[in-house]
């Protein structure tokens, strides 16, 4: 399932990111690629070890944990520090999948790569290029959001960034273990999850129906959760 999530920012706090990360300082985005991925990648990143990458890494952090459509796609158990990338004229990203398991800096730790997420940063009318491309099971989709707005996406698709041909594109890009492991799984209580809180809309959370139906959400997280 590829889900676009709008306002995980809204327009100000995405735009003061943005602003924040163009004082800073700048890496080249090769040093957190494997061998094939650095062979098809040319962008910036901003060290997450820097004040600034930290500061802002919190930043979208804590945007990710009052996100209700966020928490109810992903089931995260562990989510990688955002980290925050830079394409300018000419920059791109080849075609690739990303790395199935990444170190967790500064701690003895791993997760392993289920869902991979975009948080676009740059209005899309200041570029041109930069669309995030992801294979899925019905084609190849192009993806260039509002700033502030994220997508989120199965990490085994392979995807790729086009080259940016006027402006600049600056994003959020992170990655998320899920308690759910299986994508068919996730989608299953992501669509039972909306459905009851669409109904719940209408009926009061005090509907019997509504209480058995999240008593079966829960039960069912209860029997595929890893945690
Ligand atoms: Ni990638």
């Amino acid at each position: 399932m590829l889900l676009c999530i709008p306002d995980v920012l809204n327009a100000q706090e995405a735009k003061r990111c943005r602003e924040a990360t163009l004082a800073a300082d700048w890496e080249d985005g090769r040093a957190t690629a494997g061998p094939q991925s650095a062979s098809v990648k040319t962008n910036r990143q901003l060290p997450l070890e820097s004040p600034a990458g930290a500061a802002l890494s919190e930043t979208v952090s804590r945007a990710l944990l009052a996100n209700q459509l966020f928490l109810s796609a992903a089931l995260p158990l562990r989510i990688l520090p955002p980290m925050f990338n830079r394409y300018g004229v000419g920059q791109t990203f080849g075609a690739h999948v990303d790395n199935a398991i990444r170190r967790v800096r500064g701690v003895d730790a791993t997760i392993r790569t289920d869902l991979s997420a975009t948080l676009f940063l740059s209005d899309p009318e200041s570029y041109e290029g930069g669309e995030l491309t992801i294979e899925t099971s019905s084609g190849a989709q192009a993806v260039k959001l509002p700033a502030g707005h994220m997508v989120l996406y199965p990490a085994t698709s392979l995807h790729l960034v086009t080259p940016v041909t006027r402006g600049e594109r600056i994003s959020s890009f992170f990655w998320v273990q899920s308690m759910i492991r299986s994508a068919e799984r996730r989608t299953i209580l992501f669509d039972l999850d909306q459905t009851i809180q669409d109904m719940q809309a209408r009926t009061g959370p005090a509907d019997e129906n509504g209480v058995r139906l999240t008593g079966i959400y829960h039960n069912l997280i209860r029997q595929w959760a890893e945690t």
